[in-house]
């Protein structure tokens, strides 16, 4: 517990002292007080004074005001963290931000946002670099517009749970009673939720693993998307080469899916067996062969997976670039505390990861792909990044406008999370479906309320 007088900010203090190794038994204590424009937060580690003064021109009336203090009462803590430990983080002092979007805030202020990321928030001056060539890829694609609809359906189901896997879903046959159920509620709330669309971008099919679902199910939901589709970029994310076959490939093309993602993670064999893939490398070739001519492609890898090297995590890297999807994605291991793996695995230090990272990105960067999106987690391995690569002009619209939250999203299913923008996304207001299946079939009248409400009021 930080003893804090900005009580209010509580989470987001401890936030910053989770991204260094060994602070969890530092004593901090930390005042914040105010005079005129001048914002003053003591940081006191271990009973040693570390004071700040930050001179803030606040504009922007009481909103801006609070993130102001906000960002510069973590910013202190940051500082005196990373005297005390010695330790000087990539991402710096940014956290609970996307840093693209805090990039793009910067931009429509000052018209740059490189000082402020390097003198300000402490980000390095590669990870200042990788957002900028984010900006640049995303040009022509990023556009502000609350008009701009993204229409998103969750399947909660896998062919079995990997081990490192931080997201909801059940294996399918434990769940196998309740997947008809959920096919009809999802199918019900698809057809309700099309009048929401208003200038339709995108559709994204994510999981889980959609293509776990027997073909006839699988086709129930992409007749009822048809409906609503005018044409746009369509998303399926396949993912587990052990479930993708020709015919759910066929069935896809048929519903006019134009990308789906099949993913790798790795394709070191030993690795894949040792996380309960279930499939191998070979199969994963074969299915992207099956598929490469019909859609575009996106491979997900991970960095910092149990018992990987730099030299397996290259070899990974390296048959992605040779099979030449249009999209790759590296993301890098994430593991909340107290998960299974956490108290199991022997974990890679954050140079480790960090230096697989940088290959990834010269080795993409070097073979024709540019990276266009970037999200970080709490919990990443070496607070690092998930950043996706595109080849020219086949970045995925979908990714962007969720990443930067500037669409609105109309999102059905367990899980699910819509979202409408107001003011190209100045304000977002949300309603979150619940996780659990069953919760979800209980509750899914009451969510159609509220969807209803969110995206139909006037302001
Ligand atoms: C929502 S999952 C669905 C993908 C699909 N079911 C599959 O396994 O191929 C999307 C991606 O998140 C990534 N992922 C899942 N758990 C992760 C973790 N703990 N750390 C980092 N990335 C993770 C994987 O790369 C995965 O492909
Ligand atoms: S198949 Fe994908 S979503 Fe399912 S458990 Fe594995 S990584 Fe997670």
């Amino acid at each position: 517990m930080i003893d804090t007088n900005l009580e209010f900010l509580q989470s987001e203090l401890q936030e910053v002292v989770n991204l260094f190794d060994g602070a969890d038994d530092i004593k901090i204590r930390h005042r914040f007080s105010e005079n005129e424009n001048k914002f003053v937060n003591t940081v006191t580690l271990n009973g040693k004074v570390y004071a700040y003064g930050n001179l803030v021109d606040v504009k922007g009336g009481e909103i801006e005001k609070k993130r102001l203090v906000k960002r510069f009462a973590k910013l202190s803590l940051y500082k005196g963290l990373s005297r005390l430990t010695g330790q000087q983080l990539p991402w710096g002092a940014l956290t609970g931000i996307r840093p693209t979007k805090l990039a793009y805030q910067q931009i429509e202020k000052v018209g740059e946002f490189t000082e402020f990321f390097t003198d300000v928030m402490k980000v390095s001056e590669e990870k200042t670099a990788l957002t900028k060539r984010v900006i640049d890829t995303q040009k022509g694609i990023y556009e502000r517009n609350d008009q701009n609809t993204d229409f998103f359906v969750f399947i909660p189901f896998c062919p079995s749970r990997c081990k490192y896997c931080s997201f909801i879903s059940a294996d399918i046959k434990s769940a196998q009673k309740h997947v008809d159920a959920y096919v009809d509620a999802l199918v019900d709330e698809i057809n309700f939720s099309a009048k929401f669309i208003k200038k339709l971008r995108s559709i994204y099919i994510g999981g889980g693993t959609p293509v776990a679902l027997s073909d006839e199910r699988l086709e129930k939901i992409l007749c009822a998307i048809d409906k609503i589709n005018t044409g746009v970029e369509y998303t399926v994310e396949a993912g587990r080469p052990d479930v993708i076959t020709k015919s759910n490939l066929k069935m896809l093309k048929a519903h006019g899916v134009t990308r789906i993602c099949i993913n790798p993670q790795t394709f070191s064999n030993v690795t894949l067996q040792k996380l309960g893939r279930n499939h191998t490398a070979e199969q994963l070739v074969e299915k992207y062969n099956l598929a490469k001519d019909m859609f575009s492609v996106n491979m997900d890898l991970i960095a910092g997976l149990e018992g990987e090297d730099f030299n397996v995590f290259k070899q990974s890297v390296d048959k992605a670039i040779e099979l030449s999807p249009d999209n790759v994605t590296v993301h890098t291991l994430c593991i909340k505390r107290g998960s299974y793996l956490a108290e199991t695995e022997n974990r890679l230090s954050g140079k480790e990861v960090s230096d697989m990272v940088d290959y990834a990105f010269g080795a993409l960067t070097d073979n024709g792909y540019s990276p266009y999106y970037l999200y970080r987690q709490k919990y990443m391995a070496g607070n690092l990044e998930n950043v996706g690569y595109t080849k020219p002009n086949k970045a995925c619209v979908y990714n962007i406008d969720v990443m930067e939250e500037i669409a609105q999203n109309v999102a059905c299913g367990a899980n699910a999370i819509s979202k409408r923008v107001f003011s190209g996304g100045e304000r977002i207001e949300r309603v979150a479906s619940p996780k659990d299946v069953l919760t979800y079939l209980n509750k899914l009248e009451e969510i159609k309320n509220k969807k209803e409400k969110l995206f139909c009021s006037l302001v």
